[in-house]
Order: C-alpha cells, then structure tokens, then sequence
C-alpha cells in the first residue's frame, strides 16, 4: 500500500475502494463530524482519496484542509470539489519523515491507517497528531475485525435459509476465511485486493490510547451488506457490517 499502489488505483478507486463517507447507512460519521464542528473551525482530512468526505466538512467548518500523498488521488478531489472554497488540496506523505505542521482543531482519518506494516501506520499517526491543536479531537475510521467474523457467520445463516447443508455452508464459509484472513493475531485480511489491517474494538481503542489520546466515544459505521457478500439477500438486515468510529481527545 505504497505510492504506487495508491496512484495506480486512481482509476479504479471508486469501484474497489468501499468509501465509509458515501456507504454508511446509519448517519454516524455525519454526526460525528457535525458534533466535532462544534469545537473549532479548522478540520483536516488525512489521507482525503478523492475526496468523498470533502462535502460534509466543507459545509460544517469554514477552512478544510484535504491531505493525501497520491497527486492522483488528490488531483480527482481537487477536480470534484474544487469549486469549494473554504478546501485547501495539500500534498503531504504522512508515513515520510515530516510531521504535517499545519494546525487543525479536528484531524479525520478515514480508513487510512490500514497499511499491513506496523511501522507505516505508526509512522502516519505519528506525523498526524502535532498538527491537531491541544484538546482537539481526531475522529478516527478503521475496518472492524469483529465485521468480518459477522459476515462469515451471515453467510452461513443466509445459505442454510436456502436450503444449503449446514456443514457444507460452515466448509464454504471457511474456505473463504482461510483465502482472506492472513493473521488473526495482526488482523491483517485481504479485502479486494491488497492485505489490510482490521481492527478489533479494544485494539481500535489501544491505537489512539497508547498515543495519549482520551477515547469520547467509540461508534460503528454502518454500510450495506452488498459491499460484503454478492447479491446479499433484500431482507438481510441489522446488525450490517461496520468499521469502527473513535473519536478521540488530543491532550491540553
Ligand atoms: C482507503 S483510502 C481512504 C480515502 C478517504 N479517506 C475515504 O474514506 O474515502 C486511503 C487513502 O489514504 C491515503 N494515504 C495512504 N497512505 C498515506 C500517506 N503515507 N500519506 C498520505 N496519504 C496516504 C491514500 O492515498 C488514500 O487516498
């Protein structure tokens, strides 16, 4: 999940790349921003893409600095919400050497920290944090491990509903754990294309803790099952699968 990779999926993007901003279906990361709006008026979108999140924190702060290291990625967000004037399109690569040095009351991160390497996603929440003010939140998205186990056990129920052999639809749905999941132990899955780490709840929690943060709240965003199992049953509902929300207090 280098520069490469991300450059070379520019085209691609908005077929491969599952965009909690546009998916979710139960509001929460709308809410969350709204309510982070409420403490300052400078937010910063680290690792923007092109740009999906770009619209709700243009209209609910007044300067958005959108952040990403892929010129690609960052020239289509550019072209798509350029018109808004209160966004600022920065190149800055986040697991570099620099710190980002511009100041924000807010930092996002939406799914961003999920490079397989330990060090690389250290490395960005490292150079992230100096620029969010004292006291400042960071609202943080990572995909939830515990989704995936759901969406393996979802698969068994939907195909014992029609009519599957119980052990066949547990073998299946264990044929398709063993080709995605990598390491339980690191979460790392491969989803789509490149192996990704996932989060469980307490690690979510650990990331920014360990760093000094103050977790305020941990949410679920939820997205369709459509993005998770092919022609997913209509009636399939509650609990859909979700990433992980924090949002977190930087210290005073
Ligand atoms: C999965 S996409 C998420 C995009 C956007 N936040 C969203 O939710 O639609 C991850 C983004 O992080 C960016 N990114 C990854 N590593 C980065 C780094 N070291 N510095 C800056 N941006 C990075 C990628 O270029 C890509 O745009």
């Amino acid at each position: 999940m280098n520069l490469a990779y991300w450059d070379a999926l520019a085209d691609r993007f908005d077929d491969e790349v599952l965009s909690i901003a546009d998916s979710e279906i139960n509001g929460k990361l709308r809410s969350a921003i709204r309510r982070a709006s409420r403490i300052g008026s400078c937010v910063g979108d680290f690792g923007c893409g092109t740009g999906a999140l770009l619209p709700t924190l243009s209209e609910n702060f007044s300067n958005v600095l959108a952040i990403d290291f892929s010129s690609d990625l960052l020239r289509l967000a550019e072209e798509r919400h350029g018109t808004r004037s209160n966004i600022q399109f920065v190149r800055h690569n986040l697991s570099g050497t620099r710190p980002f040095l511009k100041f924000v009351d807010v930092g996002v991160c939406a799914n961003v920290l999920i490079d397989p390497r330990t060090h690389i996603r250290e490395r960005i929440l490292r150079n992230m944090l100096p620029s969010i003010r004292e006291g400042g939140l960071l609202l943080v998205v990572v995909p939830a491990f515990e989704s995936l186990l759901h969406t393996y056990r979802t698969l068994v129920r939907c195909n014992v509903r029609i009519g599957v052999r119980r052990a066949t639809a547990v073998r299946e749905a264990t044929d398709l754990y063993e080709s995605e999941v990598q390491s339980v132990v690191e979460g790392i899955v491969t989803l789509g294309t490149a192996p990704t780490k996932t989060y469980m709840y307490d690690e979510a929690r650990h990331l920014l803790e360990d760093s000094g943060l103050e977790i305020v709240r941990v949410d679920r965003v939820e997205y369709p099952w459509d993005e998770m199992i092919e022609n997913a049953p209509s009636e399939l509902g509650s609990p859909y699968p979700w990433d992980w929300l924090l949002t977190a207090r930087m210290p005073e």
